[in-house]
């Protein structure tokens, strides 16, 4: 395999998908580096995710996960990180990373996810200088390219039309990223994903809110009409195609990655509440019957749709798991995991933390 990575930067590790791409690396690569975990651990950044990592390959065991609490914009430690540690390759994960907190706040997402990215880049490209043995690959959402309508695909060629705070902030990083590129020779690469799901997602998007409302015999809210369409993709299949690109994906080059899995968001939740009844042997009328349409999300984007022709060319990926499995596993996982749920919703998940940890 291409690079030799040893000493990878994962920011934003804790959180949703940082947390099952860290688990991947480990369990399901060959990579026998080391990996630094840098998160803030916001409201979205959860080290019950990373619990069995830390056993087996922290400080106790292989030694090698390493789990820092700090933040992206926070200069003199990101550089002692980058020095202290040798890092070799950065995957920028941490981010601000809701629509809906964006419509209510936007300044957070442009400090972590503009300032943060532009302070990351400006430390690898002080330490890394010229080397082109390095690379910061940066994660970044289909929502920057804008909203579609009933026909058409985003390719990476498509202009940028961000048209929410969130996604404005993630479009402005890619630029960012892509400047440094320019400018200053750093190899990055850059890839644009659609709408994750699967295991550790915390329960504000779609389908985890929606299964955790289901178990709670809750309302379950569906925004507008409901007729918006998202692509949808497992996150594991998204940790492979991240590993593939920061391997062998080619230096300066965006990816775009796709489920190839368009549902409109009714159609999912009738999907989701079908499978959750089989697996729980509950009613689906009874669910059925739960389903309300409230307020539409102010400047609610009509329909994303990924073309990732370009990654399954030159890396052979594709993604491998169909939507009712990827459905399925994720209903189960939530369904065996009470104690994560109950921690999450009560809180209990960053109580202990400021007594362990300062900023
Ligand atoms: P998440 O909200 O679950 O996790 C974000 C993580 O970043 C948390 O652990 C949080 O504590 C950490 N963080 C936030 N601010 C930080 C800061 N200032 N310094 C250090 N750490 C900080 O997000 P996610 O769903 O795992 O998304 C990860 C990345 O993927 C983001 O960049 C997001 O824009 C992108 N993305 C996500 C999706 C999706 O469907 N979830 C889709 C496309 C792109
Ligand atoms: P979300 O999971 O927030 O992801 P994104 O906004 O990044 O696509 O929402 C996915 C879709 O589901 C989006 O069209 C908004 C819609 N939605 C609802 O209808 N009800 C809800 O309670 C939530 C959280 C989202």
């Amino acid at each position: 395999m291409g690079r030799g990575l040893k000493n990878i930067l994962v920011t934003g590790g804790a959180g949703f998908i940082g947390s099952n791409f860290i688990r991947y690396l480990f369990e399901k690569t060959i990579f026998s580096g080391r990996i630094i975990n840098l998160d803030k651990l916001t409201y979205a950044g959860n080290l019950d995710n990373l619990k069995s990592i830390d056993q087996t390959y922290g400080n106790n065991g292989m030694q090698q996960y390493i789990f820092v609490r700090g933040d992206v914009t926070d200069q003199p430690l990101v550089t002692d990180i980058f020095q202290q540690y040798e890092i070799d390759t950065v995957v920028h994960f941490a981010a601000e990373s809701h629509v809906d907190r964006s419509i209510n706040s936007a300044r957070p997402f442009v400090e972590t996810n503009i300032t943060g990215t532009l302070t990351l880049l400006e430390c690898a490209y002080a330490v890394w200088g010229d080397r082109d043995d390095v690379l910061f690959h940066h994660i970044s959402t289909d929502e920057v390219y804008g909203s579609l309508g009933a026909e058409g695909y985003f390719y990476e060629e498509t202009p940028y039309a961000p048209r929410n705070p969130y996604a404005a902030s993630k479009a402005a990083s890619d630029h960012m990223v892509m400047a440094f590129h320019h400018t200053h020779h750093l190899p990055i690469t850059l890839s644009n994903c659609s709408n994750n799901y699967g295991p550790y997602q915390f329960p504000e998007k779609l389908i985890p809110l929606m299964i955790l409302k289901m178990q709670q015999q809750e309302k379950l809210p569906i925004y507008g009409d409901g007729k918006q369409i998202r692509d949808w993709l497992y996150v594991e299949d998204h940790c492979h195609a991240i590993w593939l690109i920061i391997n062998d994906g080619k230096v300066g080059r965006t990816y775009n990655i796709g489920g190839e899995n368009e549902w409109s968001n009714i159609d999912l939740l009738h999907q989701l509440i079908t499978l959750f009844a089989t697996e729980t042997a509950t009613p689906s009328q009874t669910l059925q019957k739960n389903i309300t349409h409230i307020t539409d999300r102010k400047g609610h984007d009509r329909r994303y749709a990924i073309n990732c022709d370009r990654i399954k060319s030159e890396l052979k990926w594709f993604p491998k798991t169909t939507f009712e499995e990827g459905l399925l596993k994720t209903v189960r996982w939530y369904l065996t995991h009470p104690q994560w749920i109950k921690r999450v919703q009560s809180g209990a998940y960053q109580q202990w933390l400021e007594s362990h940890y300062t900023l």
